[in-house]
């Protein structure tokens, strides 16, 4: 998978060298170009905002900066050839990005890249959508500051992307960077070969509208808090039915909303009587 960030702050993607994401791009897993909008602009103030139209506080993206950038990273992504790109550990100057499927660029797998403009104003991200974003070969973000980009960035992308304006939460940042860094972690580990174990993503939150069972380990007994019996019993029916109830209950508990929204099918009678 190729995944570029156009943002004024590049230094804030600093943080995908590390961990698991890192491990992901030396691998070759993952190709990950972070470039500074600033390098489109073409004044001597490097300028990329401008008072909104219609009046009101704090400034706006300029259209042009971006339109230049997008249609470069568009472009050039597949050959790595991108002017004012930083690419990050694992991307190589001369080879092409390959995807995890070893299937090459978006463009020559026959799709658009999906163009991800994170927004307070955009549709709720969660897990489907991180699962739905791993299976495609390229991504771009879009990170807007102050009041946001001009839309007809937004409008004029669709010819070349698949766009989507997503919120990570009912809450306000200063700009798309560390949303970008969530969705880029929530997705990249999904990828195939990304997880070390990966049975860890099958009894996770939200893969199945359930939250997680809460978990243990060594001592059975830690400053008089004792682990609960039937995780020492060896009796795997009996820890597995343990596990469901305890997902059930914290669901129940801390996500209402979720429960209600199971499909019939998901819960059976003995899930019921919880
Ligand atoms: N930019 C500012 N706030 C945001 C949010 N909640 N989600 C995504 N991008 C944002």
């Amino acid at each position: 998978m190729r995944i570029d960030v156009i943002s004024i702050f590049p230094d804030y993607l600093a943080p995908l060298e590390l961990s698991l994401t890192g491990k992901a791009m030396a691998a070759g897993l993952l190709d990950v170009g972070i470039h500074d909008l600033r390098d489109w602009t073409t004044d001597r103030h490097r300028t990329v905002d401008d008072t909104p139209y219609g009046g009101g506080a704090g400034m706006v993206m300029k259209p042009e900066p971006w339109a230049q950038a997008l249609t470069d990273v568009a472009e050039l992504a597949g050959r790595a050839e991108l002017s004012g790109s930083a690419d990050l550990a694992g991307s190589s100057d001369d080879t092409p990005a390959t995807t995890a499927s070893g299937t090459g660029t978006a463009a020559e797998a026959g799709e658009k890249p999906v163009l991800i403009v994170p927004s307070p104003a955009g549709a709720p991200f969660t897990q489907a959508d991180a699962r739905r974003l791993a299976g495609r070969s390229h991504l771009v973000f879009a990170c807007g500051r102050y009041e946001g980009i001009d839309q007809r960035v937004i409008d004029w992308a669709g010819g070349d992307f698949d766009v989507e304006l997503v919120s990570i939460g009912d809450y306000v940042l200063n700009g798309g960077e560390v949303a970008a860094l969530v969705i880029i972690e929530a997705v990249a580990r999904l990828i195939p070969g990304f997880m070390g174990n990966p049975e860890s993503l099958v009894e996770e939150s939200y893969e199945d509208g359930l939250l997680e069972y809460p978990v243990y380990t060594k001592p059975a007994d830690w400053r008089g808090h004792q682990v609960p019996d039937v995780l020492l019993s060896g009796n795997h029916a009996a820890i597995a039915r343990w596990r469901r109830d305890q997902r059930l209950i914290r669901t129940q508990r801390t996500r209402p909303d979720l429960l209600a929204g199971l499909p019939d099918a998901a819960l059976d009678a003995r899930d019921r009587q919880v």
